[in-house]
């Protein structure tokens, strides 16, 4: 049976959607810590530098291949050369990997959420998140009761918005969400800064987080940190962006589209950066403490750090719901997408109905990620995000780079983008697809590799 691929209702809608994807945890989260240890306001022009000959390119690329090849990563790699599905495969697989550990992170925010109104994580949050929320303590019998109740039902809970949107489809599920989901996002995050940059401390936290370390520039980790920043941040080289172009209508901008995701999630990390640097300069000053003894990040900052700062601020009750609801929708539109790659490749090979490949993948999923609602979880995903983000994704990334900018003729992708786009990029775009961007990447994958096994 023939049936007509679905379509985005429009580009706003696309954007959103694109962007929903770039901008999780890794903005919230990882950004402002990044940029932090890695020279402050000096660390911008590696990032920048990353961004514009890594990030812009990467993202033209992916969108052309979806658009042009009309299908999900193994089917438009396919499409290139019978012998490329595996690698179409491969980033599905690591696409489904950490889907099952990022939605038990969602799990924890809405918790949090839940517990952000009264604060009723207590004093000592170090100790809530580890021996009461997590349950790692010897034998620290929980006030919470047992996890099922606390871990497993937040999970069940984003497990089923992401399943109710991939079911609906792309327009009516996903496009739809996005265009609810990410103004809201921009909104509370906004209200949220407006807020907190009054408090005593704030400006200095800001001051830390911009004051420039030109030292740091001729440093190559810094540069590493970078580029490793950008493929994070952007989603690419995980099959969810080739997925989602593939569903662009004939007549869509394609530079454009990739210009305005990269640059909306990019602004949006430097916006978070300044929000979280907002409140710890403000935590360091409530608590006398230099600003150095309280820059956490990942889980730490998130479930440790935050609620402490929650604790201080003014009207806790509805700045602490905020931040807690922003990384939850921040979260959410992420892992929508990532569902999104596996289930759209599904449809692609065993020509299932949307809805029958969206119930298998998120059943499946679900029962896999319930490993991370162990008391093992929080090792296990350590792991497991360790090896995706300093391992996988860098390698999946590099072989995409090499096998398009090598093995075929890349000047056909900027053509084909060029045509359909008002604007049109030069030949720049060549010279990062194919030597700027791998070089990096190889850099950083080989000096990972080698700090693991060392
Ligand atoms: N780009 C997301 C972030 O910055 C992370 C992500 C990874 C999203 C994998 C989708 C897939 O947090
Ligand atoms: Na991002």
């Amino acid at each position: 049976m023939f049936m007509k691929r679905e379509q985005w209702g429009s580009r706003p809608g696309f954007i959103l959607a694109a962007v929903g994807s770039a901008i999780g945890l890794g903005n919230i989260w990882r950004f402002p810590y990044m940029a932090y240890e890695n020279g402050g306001g000096a660390f911008f022009i590696p990032y920048l530098f990353a961004m514009i000959s890594a990030g812009i390119p990467f993202m033209i690329m992916e969108f052309t291949l979806g658009h042009k090849l009309r299908g999900a990563a193994p089917r438009a790699f396919s499409k290139l050369g019978v012998k490329l599905e595996w690698l179409g495969w491969f980033q599905v697989f690591i696409a489904a990997v950490i889907a099952v550990y990022y939605v038990a992170i969602i799990g924890w925010a809405i918790s949090y959420l839940g517990y952000s109104f009264t604060q009723s994580w207590g004093t000592d949050t170090n100790a809530f998140f580890f021996s009461e929320y997590l349950q790692l303590g010897e034998n620290s019998p929980s006030k919470l009761g047992n996890l099922q109740m606390h871990i497993v039902l937040p999970m069940v809970l984003a497990w089923g918005i992401t399943f109710a949107a991939i079911f609906t489809g792309i327009k009516g599920g996903i496009e739809r969400a996005s265009k609810i989901m990410m103004p809201l996002l921009f909104l509370m995050v906004i209200g949220l800064i407006t807020r907190v940059v009054f408090l005593p401390g704030a400006l200095d936290g800001i001051n830390y987080l911009f004051e420039p370390d030109f030292s740091k520039i001729t440093d190559p980790t810094v540069w590493s940190a970078a580029y490793g920043q950008i493929f994070f941040t952007l989603s690419v080289g995980f099959a969810i962006m080739i997925a989602y172009s593939s569903y662009l209508p004939e007549k869509s901008d394609i530079n454009n589209n990739a210009f305005m995701t990269v640059l909306i999630n990019c602004g949006f990390s430097i916006t978070s950066g300044v929000l979280i640097f907002a409140v710890l300069g403000y935590m360091a000053q409530d608590q006398a403490k230099p600003i150095t003894e309280v820059v956490t990040a990942g889980v730490g900052l998130a479930f440790v750090t935050i609620p402490a700062a929650i604790n201080l601020l003014p009207a806790p009750y509805i700045l602490g719901p905020l931040f807690f609801l922003a990384l939850v929708v921040a979260g959410l539109s992420s892992h929508i997408s990532i569902i999104e790659a596996v289930t759209s490749a599904v449809i692609d090979k065993l020509n299932w109905s949307r809805k029958k490949a969206a119930s298998v993948v998120c059943g499946v999923g679900f029962a896999v990620s319930m490993a991370f609602a162990t008391n093992g979880g929080l090792l296990l995903l350590d792991l497991v995000d360790y090896f995706i983000n300093n391992v996988a994704l860098l390698a999946s990334c590099l072989v995409e780079l090499i096998v398009i900018g090598w093995l075929l003729k890349i000047s056909d992708i900027r053509d084909y983008a060029n045509d359909l786009s008002d604007f049109s990029i030069g030949k720049w775009f060549e010279i990062c697809i194919r030597f700027i961007s791998p070089i990096m990447l190889a850099v950083i994958l080989a000096t990972n590799l080698w700090k693991t096994f060392n």
